[in-house]
């Protein structure tokens, strides 16, 4: 499923970025577009969709349980749904390639079936955590075996399921939508709590299907079993997360001046945006108007010097994903820029807090590596040869460092830049970074 090792990026050093973009669509609601509409009483219809390595991923495995979807069209999803009880077994294993969010959020979905199915997955994802979802699956009566390093491949025998109260120990989404998924099947009750805010694209799309689900006071979710999921006819907002790394290359660049169309800027995945500004960027956040349920603007970024901040560590789950870009910035901010509470990062597609530590070193940045953060000592950077190590949002970060470089970025094993953002390097060129692929 992955795509070959071997795609370098070479960046030229300097320039300014200049000019509009819409960014792909956002990649955690594409998946969740897929799960829902595959579940859903009737046929519904995306446009902005993530066409992707990851959503392809999902798409593959919901095919392979026997739902008819249609994702010719560019950014176009046709998804006729089966209902929640007309998935089937699949007749091989499920390999969701590098992506995560699809194993974690089917885990959950398929944990309640009336039929078995096996997960696998890449290099990457099959060294990923597990058992963060498994074990609570597994007190909700989920049959689940996993390698003996609790990993990917998962054999999952679908058994009855029964809700359970639960506090999320980790601040993760997916694991919040795993259970989520699995209550839509069991029987009573699943009640989650969990003390860090982390994104909500599950909940909103769950509401907007129809589907009753409860948050009290507190912010506790209550899910039940019963009744149908809506199908829908929507609009996925531009990705937040694709969109992070040209607001990251135009503060840097003098000269920078982009709008980005129609970004989803849900509270709960946009802290980028007020970290970046807490480090002095110009951004504004422009016709503000709503897509699918989510909040979305134009962003309009121009170049503004940088100075390093301590990171609130309230903000670290709303912003996960952006570190590779905002930690870019930090490197050639005033000042160090200190980034705690964050150890999540060590366990995403790379150890992002050593691969971020590594590249910055490479282009000659002082850093402390910390168990959960990093301490970065901004100054100027040198040109350099990055290792990604298959992780396509190293890869998007490091290429915006080029504009400020002394010299050229050579950046490895850049294929999996598709898992998420199909189409960077032409988007990147069109604004004004000189970036080629080198095969
Ligand atoms: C995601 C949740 C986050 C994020 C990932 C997508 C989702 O992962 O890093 O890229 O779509 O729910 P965690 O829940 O593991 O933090």
């Amino acid at each position: 499923m992955s795509a070959p090792k071997s795609l370098r990026y070479h960046v030229g050093p300097g320039g300014a970025l200049v000019g509009r973009l819409r960014v792909p669509g956002d990649k955690s609601i594409s998946h969740r577009v897929v799960m829902l509409g595959a579940l859903a009483s009737g046929d519904s219809h995306a446009t902005g969709f993530l066409q992707s390595e990851d959503t392809r991923a999902t798409i593959a495995a919901f095919r392979a349980m026997g739902v008819v979807i249609d994702a010719d069209g560019p950014g176009e999803v046709r998804i006729q749904g089966v209902g929640m009880h007309g998935l089937r077994a699949a007749t091989r294993p499920l390999d969701l390639g590098n992506s995560g969010t699809s194993a974690r959020l089917l885990c959950g979905l398929l944990a309640g079936q009336d039929f078995a199915s096996d997960l696998t997955g890449d290099r990457s994802l099959t060294r990923r955590p597990m058992l963060r979802v498994v074990e609570p699956l597994r007190t909700m009566g989920a049959r689940i075996d996993t390698s003996d390093a609790g990993t990917l491949p998962l054999h999952i025998d679908g058994s009855p399921l029964h809700g359970i109260d639960y506090r999320l120990p980790v601040a993760s989404a997916q694991l919040k939508s795993c259970l989520l998924l699995a209550g839509l099947y069991a029987d009573g009750e699943t009640v989650i709590h969990e003390h860090t805010t982390t994104r909500d694209h599950t909940e909103r799309m769950l509401a907007a299907c129809g589907w009753p689900l409860r948050r009290n006071d507190s912010g506790s979710l209550h899910i039940r079993a019963g009744g149908e999921l809506q199908p829908f006819d929507l609009e996925v907002p531009a990705d937040i997360s694709s969109a992070a790394f040209y607001l990251v290359g135009a503060s840097l660049a003098p000269g920078s001046d982009v709008l980005l169309e129609s970004v989803g800027i849900n509270p709960t995945r946009a802290a980028v945006i007020d970290i970046l500004k807490m480090m002095g960027a110009d951004i504004v956040v422009d016709n503000r108007r709503e897509l699918a349920g989510e909040p979305v603007a134009d962003l309009h970024v121009r170049y503004a010097p940088l100075q390093g901040v301590s990171i609130p560590e309230a903000l670290v789950p709303i912003a996960i994903d952006e570190f590779p870009a905002i930690l870019v910035a930090a490197a050639i901010a005033e000042g160090t820029t200190e980034l705690r509470g964050a150890a999540e990062l060590r366990v995403k597609e790379s150890d992002r807090i050593q691969t971020v530590a590594d590249g910055l070193a490479t282009l000659g940045i002082d850093t402390q590596v910390l168990e959960d953060g990093l301490i970065v000592h901004g100054g100027r950077l040198n040109g350099g040869h990055i290792n990604s190590h298959g992780d396509h949002r190293i890869a998007m970060a490091f290429a915006m460092a080029a504009l400020v470089a002394a010299g050229p970025v050579e950046i490895d094993d850049c294929a999996n830049v598709a898992t998420s953002f199909p189409g960077f390097v032409d988007a990147a060129r069109g604004l004004g970074l000189d970036i080629r692929e080198v095969h």
